[in-house]
């Protein structure tokens, strides 16, 4: 099978990734953080290992707000959700995923009022909307740092900055970019980011991180068991207890571990350089069929990984059905959880196909794929 799905979850992942899962597994797959024999310790050191990790990688200070959860949809609706309240103003992209769309939609019932900046038809954001935008009681701003239609990759530290002069919370979702393109947390002025651990990061399902800046207190959303202040009835107020209810994935955690270690090991420049000369290939390449139109960003360097398209006159499921059964490529069709960016680059009544690329997507599996769709062009009279 050639794999071009990793915008939804990057595989293959790293083999030190399954063996991490495996040795967590047979090895000390305890409880951490509840009770004090060894086992329990071990798991209880790795998942803070792990917080160190992902501190590093987004040059954070204090990985005890880096907050592990079971997705980017779960780290999104944390920060939203335990942030804004009553009377409170959120700005937001029409770039977004629905797990920013949603959420905001959702607090409306509450009184939570929002403004959606519209952007251009390549998925790019004029920064001077945002900044228009901001009213007496702006208190947040969210924006993905790489959309998942069309990999346009929006200004972060530029947001970061209006973010900062207007004294005004500043949430990245960086589910398409963690582990691909660099994020300082303290450069780009960035108060939340969210990721999933299965994409970039390259752990597993089921895995997930909000990292909260110091300045912000976020309300949790569910209490329960933290191990930590066991005789209160009331949920503890520091972090990360505050936010992580429960057991944790600790096999889930340790897959995270060996892939954030990988990456590091690797170094971003390295990845994203990669993933940039794969995907510029393919837009070279499928470029030179009239009968297809690509989406997103004309200028290569707005855009990451990901490229939707169409050919003509074939709608996108089909495309993706013939491509799995008669080339075994994996992609994605249709609508891609982001109905506004659909409605921004006009696809939101035929959807697209999108193919995504990752840290160990080959070339010769783009000329493939290139020449699956150059055929597949080639039914349409
Ligand atoms: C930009 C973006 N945000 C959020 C999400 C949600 O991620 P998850 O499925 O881990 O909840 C995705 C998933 O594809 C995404 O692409």
């Amino acid at each position: 099978m050639i794999y071009l799905d990793n915008a939804a979850t990057t595989f293959p992942k790293p083999k030190s990734v399954t063996k991490s899962i495996v040795d967590c597994m047979t090895k000390y797959c305890a409880n951490p953080g509840r009770s004090s024999h060894t086992m329990a310790i071990e798991g209880a050191k790795l998942i803070f290992e792990t917080r160190e990790l992902v501190a590093k990688l987004f040059n954070f200070d204090d990985p005890l707000r880096v907050i592990f959860t079971f997705n980017a949809t779960d780290s999104l609706n944390l920060a939203i959700k335990g942030v804004l309240q009553p009377g409170d103003h959120v700005i937001t992209t029409s770039m977004e995923h629905n797990s920013v769309l949603r959420p905001i939609h959702q607090l409306k019932s509450i009184g939570v009022e929002s403004t959606i900046i519209d952007c251009d038809e390549e998925g790019l954001i004029n920064i001077s909307d945002i900044e228009n935008a901001i009213k007496y009681n702006t208190k947040l701003i969210v924006t993905t740092h790489v959309s998942n239609l069309t990999g346009s990759i929006l200004p972060i530290k530029e947001i970061g900055n209006i973010c900062r002069r207007h004294n005004i919370f500043y949430l990245i979702d960086a589910a398409q970019s963690a582990g691909v393109l660099e994020i300082d947390m303290e450069d780009f002025n960035i108060d939340m980011l969210a990721a999933p651990g299965h994409k970039g990061l390259l752990g597993p399902q089921g895995t997930g991180i909000l990292v909260i800046g110091k300045n912000v207190d976020i309300r949790q959303l569910k209490e329960g068991g933290t191990g930590s202040e066991s005789s209160k009835l009331t949920q503890p107020s520091f972090y990360p207890d505050k936010l992580e209810s429960g057991t944790p994935n600790l096999p889930g955690i340790a897959g995270l571990n060996a892939g954030i270690k990988y990456i590091l090991n690797k170094g971003l420049k390295s990845i994203y350089s990669h993933e940039k000369k794969v995907l510029d290939l393919f837009i070279d390449e499928i470029s030179k069929n009239d009968k297809i139109e690509i989406y997103g960003p004309k200028d290569k360097n707005n855009r990451c990984s990901v490229l939707p398209l169409n050919i003509r006159g074939i709608d996108s499921s089909e495309v993706a059905f013939m491509l799995d059964n008669k080339y075994h490529i994996a992609v994605r069709p249709g609508l891609h959880c982001a109905p506004l960016a659909h409605k921004t680059i006009g696809t939101q009544s035929i959807g697209a196909v999108r193919f995504s690329v990752g840290p160990f997507t080959k070339k010769e599996e783009i000329i493939y794929a290139v020449n699956a769709l150059n055929e597949i062009s080639k039914e349409i009279k």
